[in-house]
């Protein structure tokens, strides 16, 4: 093997692995915002923790453009009011809790 190719190998490995779906989101507070917006009515449809919605083998989302969409619809439907960097927060979240959008 090639010395140069050696070095491309470490450098790729050493740089972040995976791209960050929601770079200005903070997991922390959209937990919060979820926890205070949103989670009561997924439990009192599905039980548990509610976190079923988002774990369901016929998910509706499977991109991170359609968690970002659906946060919006059920935020804006339920009048939970949040802005688009508070969705950006939940998005966050939900991507690293359930879905692991890279
Ligand atoms: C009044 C009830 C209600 C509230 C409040 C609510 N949701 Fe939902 N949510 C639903 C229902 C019902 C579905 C399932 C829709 C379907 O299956 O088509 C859903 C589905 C979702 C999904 C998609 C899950 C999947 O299938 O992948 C996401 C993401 C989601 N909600 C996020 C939120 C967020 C974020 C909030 C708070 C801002 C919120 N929801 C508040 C009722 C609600």
């Amino acid at each position: 093997m090639n010395c140069r190719f050696v070095m491309l190998l470490l450098v790729l490995a050493a740089l972040p692995s995976a791209a960050d779906p929601f770079p200005k989101g903070d997991p922390k507070i959209g937990n919060s915002l979820e926890q205070k917006s949103c989670r009561a009515c997924h439990v009192s449809m599905y039980g548990g923790d509610g976190s079923k919605v988002y774990t369901r083998p016929n998910r509706i989302v499977t991109t991170p453009q359609q968690l970002l969409a659906r946060i919006d619809i059920c935020s804006t439907n339920t009048n939970a009011g949040l802005f688009p960097e508070d969705e950006e927060h939940v998005a966050a979240f939900l991507n690293q809790q359930y879905y692991k959008f890279k």
